[in-house]
């Protein structure tokens, strides 16, 4: 959603800034604006559509300066107009302010601001923030920042500039990330680390409540009561190179083929081979706590709960562990069964999503173990958690979620393993699963090795409306990934479905013109999937069989057949998974759809 990136320093802002924005596109924007302090004037330009649209725009104007910031805007209060697009400046012109969140009391606030004489140009909450700043400013900007903050209900992460105080941001956070990048003379904030890092490796995470003042040569954060808070430099090992497309034409596509390899990073030092384990270090739990959990609960959105769903079985057939996959927007409102043996993991790509956050501050406060399992360092989620495990992924910038779903799948079958070894597994049983996950990467190889027969196949499927994906069993959350991916970013209607409830309704649509891509891979359920698939074929529907290597018979079953490398039955989701990555994908680009920025989507939902 909504991006932020700052800057203050000695170069020319200008260039910084606009590189910061496109390498905030990712998640999602539909306006975008800049404002810079020029002359001890701010000079603001602003435009509705893509960072290309802007980019030209400021050629027309005098945007020299050292210090800005700019903002990508994803529509929450008001319409996609340029009006709405930030920066938002006070009624003198001097104040520039980007926010990202909402601010629940802006009715409120601007009826009195109203009542005061201020006019509003904008429908957004974040023009009365402006406007509250600066009417509240009387020479000193931080506590202008600070007093508007105190009369302000809802979240935000922000930067401000104002023109007489052209060596200084001031950035505030309460809900929504900060990170402020530390240069050698220069300063950098963004709403995450991606725009930083062609820059530096060094951050610093904001925490709620926090303020940031920040000049060429140093910074100081204070709390909510403007008492000085000390705060830690991370660094950051992503590299630019990996925040590249690298040759590929997408993202998505790049994300798929970094697969094999980040695999390795994810599971690499965290197992041992001869104890036939895995050493998970961050869960912050002792053998005995471990022992005493008797339900776990995987909490996830998306993409990330399809994860989860793979984890389940995991879970429960390693270490015999009762557990439950929940979409966190519906967690919390359940009033969910928690004690103090429940382990809660949030899953999550972004570490930021504001649903996954908010039902792990929910399992928190009932008292249960809270983990996470993430991919972005120093996010929210990760800070937030009493401990878990980065999912070393690396920059996943696709909205549509690829490498990451794997890694948190990898990462899950390490911690049903580390607990089924303590609880109930053989060192024979978990050598086993480790050798298995071992050939993994190859075994994604195999399958990436196929793509442009996958995209052979993929294209002759692109004018359908409708589609089922149907697995059983492990390959059930398989089905539900890859309908998910084919509606993000082809727009095609899809359902996943378990292969044994299509006779309880969804055949009932099957036709000619309804296709059923179906995972009949060689497992416990095999024969039971394959009567499924049959009663499909039975209905004239055209078919696309995921097999398994060897499983000649599906040939005469289906109209097109994909095959994938045999893999250990609770490993599938790592292998299974990734034709159908390259199946959305490859129908996506031949309907030319804007595959890494699907519409209405957004790589980082941080509203509930
Ligand atoms: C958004 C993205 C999805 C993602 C989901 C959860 O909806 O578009 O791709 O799966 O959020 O995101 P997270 O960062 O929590 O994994």
């Amino acid at each position: 959603m909504c991006g932020i990136i700052g800057y203050i320093g000695k170069k020319d802002t200008l260039p910084v800034l606009i590189q910061g924005l496109r390498r905030l596109e990712y998640r999602g924007y539909d306006s975008a604006g800049i404002a810079i302090i020029n002359d001890q004037k701010i000079q603001r330009v602003r435009s509705v559509g893509k960072i290309d649209t802007l980019a030209e725009k400021v050629k027309d104007f005098d945007l020299s300066g050292t210090v800005g910031i700019a903002h990508t805007r994803w529509a929450t209060h008001g319409g996609v107009t340029e009006e709405n697009a930030h920066p938002h400046v006070s009624l003198d012109g001097k104040l520039a302010i980007c926010h990202n969140g909402i601010i629940e009391n802006y009715r409120e606030l601007k009826d009195e601001l109203e009542k005061k004489g201020f006019t509003f140009v904008s429908e957004t909450d974040t023009e009365v923030l402006a406007h509250l700043i600066g009417s509240l400013y009387s020479g000193n900007l931080v506590s202008s920042v600070e007093a508007a903050l105190m009369r302000v209900r809802g979240t935000y992460g922000l930067v401000v500039v104002h023109a007489d105080h052209p060596d200084m941001i001031v950035a505030a956070r309460m809900g929504s990330p900060l990170v402020i990048g530390v240069g050698k003379g220069e300063y950098f904030v963004a709403s995450d680390a991606t725009p930083l890092l062609p820059y530096t490796s060094d951050m610093v995470f904001l925490d709620d409540g926090e303020v940031a003042v920040i000049s060429r040569d140093s910074f100081e954060t204070f709390s909510k009561t403007h008492t000085h808070v000390e705060k830690e430099v991370t660094t950051i090992e992503w590299s630019e190179a990996e925040a590249q497309t690298q040759g590929y034409p997408h993202f998505m596509i790049k994300e798929i083929f970094d697969q094999p390899t980040v695999f390795e990073d994810a599971i690499r030092g965290r197992y041992d081979l001869e104890e036939g384990t895995a050493r998970l270090s961050g869960l912050n739990m002792t053998d005995t706590q471990m022992r005493s959990v008797k339900r776990v609960i995987l909490i996830a959105c998306g993409t990330a709960s399809y994860a989860g769903m793979a984890g389940k079985y995991a879970f429960e057939r390693l270490a015999g562990i009762p557990t439950e996959v929940d979409v966190a927007s519906e967690f919390r409102y359940r009033d969910p069964i928690i004690d103090s043996e429940t382990l809660v993991f949030g899953i999550s790509q972004s570490g930021e999503t504001a649903d996954t956050l908010a039902a792990l501050r929910e399992a928190k406060r009932k008292g249960a173990f809270v983990r996470g399992i993430v991919n972005v360092v120093g996010s929210t989620i990760a800070r937030e958690t009493d401990g878990g495990t980065y999912i070393h992924a690396g920059p996943e910038l696709a909205v549509a979620s690829t490498k990451a779903y794997t890694n948190m799948v990898a990462i899950l079958i390490l911690y049903a393993l580390q607990f089924g070894r303590l609880k109930r597994l053989t060192p024979a049983t978990g050598q086993r699963v480790l050798k298995a996950l071992l050939e993994v990467p190859h075994k994604m190889n195999r399958v990436l090795e196929m793509r442009e027969k996958i995209k052979e196949i993929a294209r002759t499927y692109k004018d359908y409306h409708n589609m089922y994906f149907l697995g059983r069993g492990i390959n059930y959350p398989i089905a539900l990934e890859g309908s998910l991916k084919l509606k993000e970013i082809a727009y095609i209607h899809s359902e996943g479905y378990q292969g044994g409830e299509m006779k309880h309704g969804p055949i009932a649509l099957l036709s000619k013109d309804f296709p059923v891509v179906a995972i009949m891979a060689k497992d416990q359920l095999y024969e039971k999937m394959r009567s499924n698939v049959e009663e499909v074929r039975a209905r004239g529907a055209r078919l696309l069989l995921i097999a398994t290597e060897g499983d000649e018979s599906a040939k005469s079953l289906a109209d097109d057949v994909i095959y994938v490398p045999e893999t250990m039955e609770l490993l599938q989701p790592l292998v299974n998974t990734l034709p159908l990555q390259i199946f959305a994908y490859e129908i996506a680009v031949a309907l030319g759809r804007d595959v890494d920025r699907p519409r209405n989507l957004a790589k980082s939902v941080t509203v509930e």
